[in-house]
C-alpha cells in the first residue's frame, strides 16, 4: 500500500482505522543523489509508480533526495537507479524500528522529581502532558503567565496560546510570536516550543529575555494531527479534516494561510501532503491562529514558526524566488541567532531559494501583514534521522536553539 501520497493512501487509511495503527515495518529511507537535474527529474516521475515519498525536497539537481521507500519497491527501485548510475544510501533500513526507539520513555522520576509536571525534555509527550504543562505555568506564575484558548481544531481540541509578560501592562510592548506543531510529525517543534516557555517562566536567570518584549507561543498549531502520529499514523503531516470532494483527509495547515494561497507548490489534491486546502484559512486552526495575530500585528515584530528538519533557516517570501524589501536586514538578524548556535550549524537564506517554492506559508502571511522580521526554523537534524529524531537529542536540540532568542528580544525591543 501506498503511503501518503496519492489516493491509494485511502487503502492504508482504511487499514489504519480498522487494525488501529499504521505499520512502517520495512519501510527505508534513503538517500538518493541525483548527479544532474535530468536525474533528479527522473525521481520525480517514477515517484508514484515506486509509491515513494519525498521527505525534502530541494531545488538544486545535485542536492541528495531524501525519499521513503516501500518494501515491495526497493529491489526493483535498486536496479532502476543502478541502471540510471544513480547512487543512493540507506540512511533509516527499517523506518517502523526508528519510529519504536523514539518511543522509548526516560525515567522521568529519577531526572526530574522534583517536577509539579508530567513533562520534560527527555522524551516525547501526547497533548495531555503539553496542556496540562502550560495549565500548571497559569496557574502557579499568574503575574506572568496568560493562557488563552484562542479557538477549536477541526475535532474540537483547544488551540492554546501562552502570554509571557512581566509588564504592569502587557500587550503594550513589542512582542515576540513563537509556533511549532504545525506539522504533526515534526516531534522536535512543539518539543522545542515548550522548551522556551519552560525557560522563559521557570528559570530566572533568563528574567532579562522578557525585560522588554512580551511572549506569545503556541506549542502545537495542529494538535488533531499530532494525537493522530502519537495513535495512527507516525508519518502524517497534514490537520484532520474531512474533505467535501475527496475520502482524503487533511489539509496542508502550511499551505493554508491567505498571502499568495493557491500558487507554486500547493496542491489542488485533497490526497496530497501539500494539500492547500478548499480555500485559504479554510482550516480552523490556522484561521484562530491568523485571527489571533491580527489582533496582535501591531504589538508583534517578530514571527517565528518552528518545523522540522533540515537546519535551515528560511527568510521569505517562501511563494517564489522573491525578497520583501528589507530582505537584507531579515538576513542579517538571522545569521546572528543562527550564529548562536554550536551543535547544529544551521544553513541560512531565502526559502524558495533555498528549498522550493510553497505559497500559503505562515511566515509570507506574518511578512504581508507587517510584521517586519519573519522565519520559519528548520531544526534539527539534516536527515539522519528526519522525523523519527531520537529522544536523546530533544535536549541538545533545545539548549543550542534557546541562545538565538536573545538575539530575537534585543532586536525587537527597539526595532520598529
Ligand atoms: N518545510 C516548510 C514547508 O514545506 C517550509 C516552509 C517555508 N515557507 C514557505 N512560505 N514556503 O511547509
Ligand atoms: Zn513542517
Amino acid at each position: 500500500f501506498a503511503i501518503a501520497l496519492n489516493c491509494v493512501f485511502v487503502t492504508s487509511q482504511i487499514a489504519a482505522e480498522e487494525n488501529g495503527v499504521v505499520s512502517y515495518e520495512g519501510f527505508q529511507l534513503w538517500k538518493i543523489k541525483p548527479n544532474s537535474e535530468g536525474d533528479r527529474q527522473f525521481i520525480l516521475d517514477i515517484k508514484d509508480e515506486y509509491e515513494l515519498e519525498l521527505w525534502n525536497e530541494r531545488r538544486l539537481a545535485r542536492d541528495p533526495m531524501d525519499v521513503l521507500v516501500p518494501p515491495q519497491s526497493q529491489t526493483g527501485l535498486k536496479f532502476k537507479l543502478a541502471e540510471h548510475k544513480i547512487s543512493y544510501v540507506v540512511v533509516i533500513s527499517n523506518l517502523q524500528t526508528a519510529i519504536d526507539n523514539q518511543k522509548t520513555n526516560v525515567n522521568r522520576t529519577t531526572s526530574n522529581s522534583k517536577a509539579a509536571y508530567n513533562m520534560d525534555w527527555i522524551s516525547y509527550h501526547r497533548l495531555i502532558d503539553i496542556y496540562n504543562f502550560m495549565t500548571y505555568l497559569n496557574t502557579t506564575y499568574p503575574k506572568l503567565v496568560q493562557l488563552t484558548q484562542i479557538g477549536t481544531s477541526y475535532e474540537k481540541r483547544p488551540l492554546y496560546v501562552l502570554r509571557i509578560s512581566n509588564s504592569s501592562s502587557p500587550g503594550t510592548r513589542p512582542a515576540i510570536w513563537i509556533d511549532g506543531g504545525f506539522h504533526a510529525r515534526e516531534w522536535i517543534s512543539p518539543a522545542v516550543a515548550t522548551y522556551i516557555i519552560q525557560q522563559l517562566v521557570e528559570v530566572p536567570a533568563n528574567a532579562k529575555l522578557s525585560a522588554n518584549v512580551d511572549w506569545y507561543i503556541m506549542p502545537v498549531v495542529n494538535p488533531d494531527g499530532y494525537e493522530y502520529t502519537h495513535t495512527t499514523n507516525r508519518m502524517w503531516r497534514k490537520t484532520r479534516s474531512v474533505s467535501s470532494t475527496s475520502t482524503c483527509r487533511g489539509v496542508d495547515p502550511n499551505r493554508n494561510f491567505g498571502y499568495m494561497w493557491g500558487g507554486m507548490g500547493a496542491s489542488t489534491n485533497p490526497c496530497d501532503e501539500t494539500y492547500r486546502g478548499p480555500k485559504a484559512f479554510s482550516e480552523p486552526e490556522t484561521l484562530a491562529t491568523s485571527n489571533f495575530i491580527t489582533g496582535k500585528s501591531s504589538q508583534i515584530k517578530l514571527y517565528l514558526t518552528l518545523h522540522s528538519y533540515g537546519q535551515y533557516a528560511l527568510v521569505p517570501y517562501g511563494y517564489d524566488v522573491v525578497y520583501p524589501s528589507d530582505y537584507n536586514e531579515l538576513l542579517a538578524l538571522a545569521n546572528a541567532a543562527a550564529s548562536k548556535f554550536v551543535k547544529y550549524r544551521y544553513t541560512v537564506g531565502n526559502s524558495a531559494d533555498l528549498l522550493y517554492a510553497a505559497a500559503g506559508g505562515s511566515d509570507d502571511w506574518a511578512k504581508s501583514i507587517g510584521i517586519k522580521y519573519s522565519y520559519t526554523f528548520e531544526l534539527p537534524d539534516t536527515g539522519a534521522n528526519g522525523f523519527t529524531l531520537p529522544p536523546s537529542a530533544i535536549l541538545p536540540v533545545c539548549q543550542d536553539f534557546f541562545p538565538a532568542l536573545d538575539v530575537f528580544a534585543t532586536k525587537v525591543a527597539t526595532c520598529c
